[in-house]
């Protein structure tokens, strides 16, 4: 019988370099034509990536895939919304109907933080705005928004294609706290605050198409309604489908790749295909024409498919699998998906050979991961599900495991499980220590590029023993590393 391994099963030593951390290049791909300056996708999982997930990502040189727990219309929406960002520019604004009360305002103050609202009638037209002057005073409470609100013929509003600098100088002139974008058909695009522009960062990493739109990636299945999800994703602008499902290697799948390529709406779009574990697999997904291909058969942090199926293969074993299954197809990425903890992991996933990893655990604590933030014993927490759990299958991912036509949820057989993770605030901050990690190895291993990575790397198998070594042990943490976690 073959012997598997997994990350902790090996290390990589050291050797001779002239590259420092800071030099090595990261550029790689995600696909046959989706580039990325940082090699860290965030999985298509409805606890990690939607719009603001994709968003901030992006921002950083990454790619988000938003999931498909969504209707096949929310879902085009939210690759548009990423589409349509533009730094500085709030592009899904909260807003408030002017028939809403003051204290529904300060509701929101109160949930979300913010200050300056919008009032839209029902079709989206700017109609007013609620900024704390409005609706602060004592005796306004209880009141509905109509009869408070700034009118909006009283408003400084811009016109949709105003750029960020000619946004700020009419902030400025004009003494504005927050500015009203709208289309011709006077419908609210968005809105430039002041607060923000104050703060406005500058991403010289992020990941751009040509004509300046971040690039963005979305799931679909194999079920009834994948093809028409296809279109409307590929109609809102999406850089790369990934047909997602928990068994890669089946006719379904192969077949959707083959469709998608021959639909004259979708076959422009990059396509990704998984998960598989297997040599055989990743040959056939290429011949059916996937441009890239995804490799993780329950490494994931919540999946269960291994001990409920008995089914899998150890990621570093399953990413050398795929690796020899692409062989010369250099155009094709290998995506190696799920199971990494820490950032070493990464460095280990791309020596063997993978152009980039697919991160869910690692990204569900982040700020810009869907969902609210719980506080429990006075610390923060996010949830995080998989997507073959019992919840998340009866929000409509039960084809992803073959279960679509199962009616009654008692019958769902799960492959996840559903949990929670340690709030980490905005995702720079995480991903700037992941990428710090892979670039420390880089450095190790004397590998200027990604490409270089894989061929300098030399992996040893270690014990229990060198597995131990390897972890901070004999001493008791005082203080949380911002990269390390105990278990
Ligand atoms: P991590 O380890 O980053 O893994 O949290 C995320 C990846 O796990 C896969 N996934 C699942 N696999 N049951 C599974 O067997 C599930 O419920 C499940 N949900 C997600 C997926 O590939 C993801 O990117």
């Amino acid at each position: 019988m073959q012997e598997a391994l997994t990350y902790d099963d090996i290390l990589l030593t050291p050797r001779y370099s002239e590259i420092l951390p800071a030099d090595a290049n990261l550029d790689t791909k995600f696909s046959r034509n989706v580039p990325l300056k940082t090699p860290i996708v965030s999985s298509p999982m409805d606890t990690v990536t939607e719009h603001r997930m994709a968003i901030a990502i992006a921002l950083e040189g990454g790619l988000g895939i938003i999931h498909k727990n969504l209707t096949p219309e929310q879902q085009a929406q939210e690759v548009l919304l990423v589409k349509r960002f533009e730094n500085g520019f709030i592009i899904d604004p909260i807003t408030i109907s002017s028939e809403a009360t003051i204290d529904e305002i300060h509701q929101i103050e109160q949930d979300k933080g913010y200050k300056k609202i919008p009032v839209v009638d029902e079709a989206g037209v700017l109609v007013g705005i609620m900024t704390e002057f409005y609706y602060s005073w004592p005796h306004d409470q209880g009141k509905i928004v109509k009869n408070v609100m700034k009118p909006a013929s009283e408003l400084t509003v811009a016109a949709e294609g105003i750029s960020l600098s000619e946004a700020n100088t009419l902030i400025r002139k004009e003494k504005l706290s927050v500015l009203c974008v709208v289309g011709e058909d006077r419908r609210l695009k968005s809105i430039v605050t002041r607060k923000d522009i104050e703060k406005n960062k500058k991403y010289p990493n992020a990941n751009k198409t040509t004509d300046k739109r971040l690039f963005v990636g979305a799931a679909i299945g194999v079920g009834k309604d994948a093809l028409k999800r296809a279109e409307l994703l590929a109609k809102a602008g999406v850089d790369v489908i990934v047909v997602d499902t928990a068994h890669g290697h089946s006719k379904g799948v192969m077949d959707m790749v083959k469709t998608l390529k021959n639909n004259p709406l979708t076959k422009n779009v990059d396509v990704v295909a998984g998960n598989v574990a297997t040599e055989n697999a990743v040959k056939d997904l290429i011949d059916a024409g996937a441009d890239g291909v995804k490799i993780g058969i329950g490494p994931g942090s919540i999946c269960t498919t291994r001990v409920v199926a008995g089914i899998g293969v150890p990621q570093i074993t399953a990413i050398l699998e795929g690796v020899k299954g692409k062989g010369e197809n250099k155009d094709i990425a290998i995506i190696a998906d799920g199971g990494i903890k820490l950032s070493g992991d990464i460095t280990k996933a791309l020596a063997m050979g993978a152009q980039c990893v697919m991160l869910g655990g690692l990204l569900a604590g982040a700020e810009e991961s869907p969902g609210e933030t719980l506080f429990i014993g006075g610390r923060m927490f996010k949830s995080y599900r998989g997507m073959g759990s019992l919840s998340a299958m009866e929000k409509g991912s039960k084809d992803r495991y073959g279960q679509e036509d199962v009616k009654d949820t008692q019958k769902f057989v799960p492959e996840g499980i559903e949990g929670r993770t340690a709030y980490r605030g905005p995702i720079d901050k995480t991903l700037y220590q992941l990428i710090g990690g892979l670039r420390a190895g880089m450095g190790y291993l004397g590998a200027a590029t990604i490409e270089k990575l894989a061929l300098r790397a030399k992996p040893v198998k270690i014990t229990a023993a060198g597995y131990i070594e390897s972890h901070p042990h004999d001493v008791i943490i005082t203080e949380d590393a911002p990269n390390y976690r105990r278990k």
